[in-house]
C-alpha cells in the first residue's frame, strides 16, 4: 500500500551512497577497515570502552548472554518489548521470567515487581528503554547490585540518550540495533558495548566461530588460525560499515527532527491519547507510543487512519502473549503490560517526516475523536 504517512521512511544523503560505493569499488566487503572504523567512532560516540559491530542486535544479544548466562540459569525480562529480547535467552537454555512495567504513564520494567520474582536461580536482569527514554537508573542498578545480577540494557530504541551517562552503558553490556526503522538504520546491523575488557574479547571470539583470527587478519597476513571457543557468524560487512560511519555523523541532528515532531504530536493530542512519559523525559524518539481508553478505541483508531493512508503500528503485543510463549510458559499474568498491549498505538515518526504529513495525522486523530 502507499501510504500517504507512512510508519516510518528513510533517506540517504550523497556521500552516503559514495561511501557504500567506494566500498564496492574497492573489492573487499566482509568485515574489515569500514567495520573496525565504525567500532572506534561508536566507542567514542557513547562513550563506552569497546564496541562490538554485529550482524544485528539479536546476534549481539545471542552472544552477549551466552556469554554471561548458562543453562538452568532465569533471567529477568520484560514482556513489553520485541520478541528477540527474550528469544535468545530460550537458545541458550535459559529461562525468562517475565516483569511486569510500571504504568501506562510509565511503561518501563517494575522494579517492584522484579524483587516479587527474584529465585536462587535468577542471575540476570535485561532492560529495555522502550521507545527511547531512559529513566533514572539508579533504582535498577541498585537492584542488580544487591541481588547480584548482571545487567543487560537491550539499547534498540535508544540511541543516543544520555543522563549522566548514554543508555547502554549502565550494564555489563548494552545492545543496539541498526535495522531499517532504527535511529541509525542501516537495513540490518548491531552493535554490542562494554566497558569489560574479558567480556569484549569474549563476544569478539563468539563473533568469528571462535577463530583466533578474524578474515580481515588472515587476508592480510596470509596466516592460519585455531579455534578455541564455540562462536557464531555474527560479523557485519563492509557495507554495513561504510554506511554505518557516514550516517553516524546525523544521528542527533536527526533525532532533533524526531524530537520537534513529538513536541507537535504531544501539544495537539494529549486531549484526546494518554501520552506516556513528559517532555523533559531524555528520549532518542526512536517511535511515538500513545495510549487509547480501550482495546475497542484503539482497533477503531487504528482502522479510521488506514482508511486515511496514515500507517501506524503497535509496540508491543507482549511477548508472553504470543503462540509460542503461552504454549512453554503458561499462566503469566502481567496485568500493566496486557493492558498496554491492548491499548498502545504507535503514530509515524521519522526524522524527514514533513510539517504537512505531521499536521495530517493530527489532524485525523482529532477528526476521529470529535467524530
Ligand atoms: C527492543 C528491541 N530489541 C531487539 C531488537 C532486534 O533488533 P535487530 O532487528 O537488529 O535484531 C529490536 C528490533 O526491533 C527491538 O526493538
Amino acid at each position: 500500500m502507499n501510504y500517504r504517512v507512512p510508519l516510518f521512511d528513510l533517506y540517504f544523503e550523497k556521500r552516503e551512497i559514495e561511501r557504500v560505493l567506494k566500498v564496492l569499488n574497492r573489492g573487499w566487503i566482509t568485515f574489515g577497515p569500514e567495520c573496525e572504523r565504525f567500532e572506534r567512532e561508536f566507542s567514542k560516540f557513547i562513550n563506552s570502552k569497546y564496541t562490538l559491530f554485529v550482524s544485528s542486535a539479536t546476534a549481539g544479544l545471542h552472544m552477549t548472554y551466552s556469554a554471561c548466562f548458562e543453562r538452568g540459569d532465569e533471567v529477568l525480562v520484560p514482556s513489553f518489548t520485541f520478541v528477540s529480547t527474550v528469544t535468545p535467552l530460550l537458545h541458550i537454555g535459559v529461562k525468562p521470567v517475565f516483569v511486569d512495567i510500571e504504568s501506562i504513564e510509565f511503561p518501563l520494567l517494575s522494579i517492584k515487581d522484579a524483587k516479587k520474582r527474584l529465585t536462587r536461580k535468577t542471575k540476570g536482569l535485561i532492560y529495555m528503554h522502550y521507545a527511547g527514554y531512559l529513566r533514572n537508573m539508579k533504582e535498577v542498578i541498585n537492584f542488580c547490585r544487591e541481588h547480584k545480577l548482571i545487567l543487560i540494557e537491550d539499547s534498540a530504541h535508544a540511541l543516543p540518550v544520555s543522563k549522566d551517562k548514554y543508555a547502554g552503558t549502565f550494564g555489563k553490556a548494552g545492545v543496539f540495533s541498526f535495522f531499517s526503522n532504527k535511529n541509525l538504520p542501516i537495513g540490518e546491523g548491531g552493535a554490542v558495548v562494554t566497558d569489560h575488557k574479558k567480556l569484549y574479547e569474549k563476544l569478539k571470539l563468539l563473533r568469528s566461530h571462535g577463530m583466533t583470527k578474524d578474515t580481515f587478519e588472515r587476508f592480510k597476513k596470509s596466516s592460519l588460525y585455531d579455534v578455541i571457543d564455540i562462536g557464531f557468524n555474527y560479523r557485519p560487512t563492509e557495507i554495513q560499515g561504510a554506511l554505518a560511519c557516514e550516517m553516524l555523523k546525523r544521528v542527533k541532528k536527526d533525532n532533533r527532527k524526531r524530537e520537534n515532531i513529538v513536541k507537535k504530536y504531544r501539544n495537539k493530542l494529549l486531549k484526546y491519547l494518554k501520552i506516556p512519559f513528559d517532555e523533559t523525559f531524555p528520549s532518542s524518539h526512536y517511535i511515538f507510543p500513545a495510549f487509547c481508553k480501550n482495546k475497542k478505541e484503539r482497533n477503531n483508531l487504528r482502522k479510521f487512519l488506514l482508511e486515511k493512508g496514515i500507517q501506524t503500528s503497535v509496540h508491543y503485543v507482549p511477548v508472553h502473549k504470543f503462540t509460542v510463549f503461552k504454549k512453554l510458559y503458561p499462566g503469566v499474568k502481567l496485568p500493566v503490560t496486557e493492558k498496554a498491549g491492548d491499548t498502545e498505538l504507535t503514530l509515524p515518526l521519522y526524522p524527514s517526516m514533513k510539517k504537512e504529513q505531521v499536521e495530517y495525522v493530527i489532524e485525523k486523530i482529532i477528526e476521529f475523536f470529535n467524530r
